[in-house]
């Protein structure tokens, strides 16, 4: 499995910025990731590069997904897709820390490394020393024929093109978008139902339109981004799907901004970070209208109660809160997918509003390749 990427894409193409760039291909780039790989008939997705038949996928236990930064939020969103659709218990740690803490390797695990570059030290040391202990370690990646790419047993190509602002977005998106497939594969050869493997499908066809969309909406997002970059610290909450969302928005906007930012599960909120809450710092909330969407109200209750601002990313006008942004509806599963979009250009608008140098942010490299 390869992919041409056109020497036209190292260049900006009338953008001032590749990572503003890089935002407004995402349309075409979750569109590249689904492309030739949705099977219609069987309500699944067929994904050759994994190296696993059926009887070796129904043979796992367990998912452990590993990466850093952009990446290890983007698995902690797979992790949520493989239980929800396949009913397989996952979670996503830093590769970082797995490969440091002697770890226990489980022969009824599979082990997923999840990065761009393919050429991150510490996942690369982490697929290593699990190959090592001889562990199945299947890679989500972007660049093809990478280290990563190489050294595990198969995998899933994220197919986002070429990413050349430091931060992440478009690479962001697709692999979570990569996730959704490898989730509903492992779920159709389970228990997943045909409804809902279809519903799942006419979810992830929807998804292209549905970021053009919200990209269009960007001067909305622009205006409040000149409001919003006054503020002297910024917390970022979601519960559960939104949860990784609060947690990359607000990577996102430390990485180009240097505004500092927390992301806090909403729930616990309540058990320290409230004490924080104060006009000037504002918290992002991440709503969706989903069984958790009263509970998510009842903490936008809490803050305004403190006299905090609140910016809601929700699928309806928050009354609680002093703007929302308001996102498509899609099937809630595909929710963290979409919720992230408007989150990236509120960075991108907030580091523009302060002057910075979005593509090379200071202290920062676009793989780390060194321990
Ligand atoms: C993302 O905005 C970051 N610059 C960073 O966290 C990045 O995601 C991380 O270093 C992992 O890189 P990789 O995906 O190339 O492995």
């Amino acid at each position: 499995e390869t992919v041409e990427w056109a020497a036209e894409s190292y260049d900006m193409g009338g953008h001032d910025t590749f990572m503003h760039k890089e935002i407004a291909e995402q349309a075409d780039a979750v569109d590249r990731v689904l492309r030739g790989r949705i099977d219609d008939r069987f309500a699944t997705v067929r994904l050759g590069g994994l190296n696993m038949d059926a009887r070796e996928a129904r043979a796992v236990r367990r998912v452990k997904i590993l990466g850093c930064g952009s990446a290890y939020h983007a698995g902690l969103i797979g992790a949520q897709l493989i239980e929800e659709l396949a009913r397989i218990p996952a979670d996503a740690e830093p590769a970082s820390e797995f490969r440091y803490r002697n770890a226990v390797v489980d022969p009824d695990t599979l082990y997923i490394a999840v990065s761009q570059s393919g050429e991150t030290y510490d996942t690369l040391a982490a697929v290593q020393e699990l190959k090592r202990k001889g562990a199945r370690v299947l890679g989500v990646v972007n660049v093809v024929g990478s280290a990563i790419a190489r050294e595990t047993d198969g995998g899933v190509y994220v197919h986002a093109g070429p990413e050349v602002c430091v931060v992440s977005t478009k690479c962001f998106t697709n692999t979570a978008v990569a996730f959704a497939l490898l989730a509903l594969h492992l779920g159709r050869i389970r228990d997943l139902s045909v409804a809902d493997g279809k519903r799942v499908i006419e979810g992830l066809r929807k998804l292209p339109a549905q970021i053009a969309e919200i990209v269009a909406n960007e001067d909305r997002i622009a205006a409040l981004a000149a409001d919003y970059a006054q503020a002297k610290s910024m917390m970022f909450v979601g519960r559960v799907r939104g949860y990784p969302v609060a947690l990359e928005a607000s990577l996102k906007l430390k990485e180009i901004s240097y505004i500092h930012a927390e992301a806090y599960p909403a729930s616990e909120l309540k058990h320290g970070p409230l004490a924080l809450i104060e006009p000037a710092v504002p918290t992002v909330a991440i709503v969706p209208d989903d069984d958790l969407v009263d509970k998510n109200r009842a903490t936008l209750e809490e803050i305004k109660a403190r006299s905090g601002r609140i910016l809601a990313v929700a699928h309806t006008e928050q009354e609680k809160a002093d703007h929302t942004v308001v996102v498509p509806r899609n099937e809630p599963e595909l929710d963290p997918i979409l919720m992230g979009i408007p989150l990236q250009l509120l960075a991108y608008h907030t580091a523009l509003a302060l002057g910075r140098d979005i593509d090379k942010p200071r202290n920062l490299a676009k793989s780390v390749t060194v321990e």
